[in-house]
């Protein structure tokens, strides 16, 4: 069982994306268990902060550090990722050279109620992820058109093609941490 440390980019209630995560948590439960450090306590990125570290900070860099794996949920903002994930990123890189992201397998994922499945905010932040250490999975991409009834009250995908993909996405995120794993070993 590998401990994934999931970041999901947003605060709402009814966030699809938060919804989207327990669905895939729900659907990985044989394999991964999810661990969802709270960005809504974590602050501002202020640079003065680390002289009296707020404790959200520090539970934020602890849970990306101990997990086997780092998953991003972004909704797209304005054909980017989400602020929240930004300000968290910013935070678990710092201080420079000791990202808590270094040589992290990581994985993006993302939905949209529009078309294009939160794609556009998906390639910013896979723009970014190295810059902090993640190490990225590539394949499969997740874009996901977020619609009624995609997921039931009991937060299962409802559609057989849905489920089979994702599925395929949560085997492949589980070789690849294994094998970073295992380069990291050599
Ligand atoms: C400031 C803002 C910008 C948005 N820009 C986009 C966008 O570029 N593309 C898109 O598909 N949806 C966009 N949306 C709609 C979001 O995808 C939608 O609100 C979604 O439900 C947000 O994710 P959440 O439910 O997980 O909070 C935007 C929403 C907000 C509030």
């Amino acid at each position: 069982m590998k401990t994934i440390t999931v970041l999901v980019g947003s605060l709402r209630k009814d966030s699809v994306n938060r919804t989207f995560a327990q669905a895939l948590e729900k659907l990985a439960a044989d394999k991964f268990r999810f661990v969802f450090p709270d960005l809504g306590a974590v602050p501002h990125y202020n640079e003065d902060l680390w002289q009296d570290l707020p404790q959200s900070v520090s539970t934020l860099k602890r849970q990306i550090e101990e997990g086997d794996g780092v998953l991003f949920v972004t909704p797209e903002y304005n054909r980017t990722f989400a602020p929240l994930l930004a300000n968290a990123i910013a935070w678990a890189s710092r201080p420079y050279g000791k990202s808590s992201f270094m040589n992290k397998p990581g994985a993006v994922i993302g939905t949209s109620p529009g078309a294009i499945g939160a794609a556009a905010g998906q390639m910013h932040l896979r723009a970014l992820l190295p810059v902090v250490g993640v190490i990225q999975l590539g394949q499969p991409e997740v874009y996901l058109q977020w619609k009624p009834g995609i997921v039931d009250a009991d937060l299962a995908f409802t559609d057989a093609t849905t489920r089979e993909f994702l599925t395929k996405f949560i085997n492949a995120f589980d070789t690849f941490i294994d094998r970073t794993a295992l380069d990291e070993a050599a």
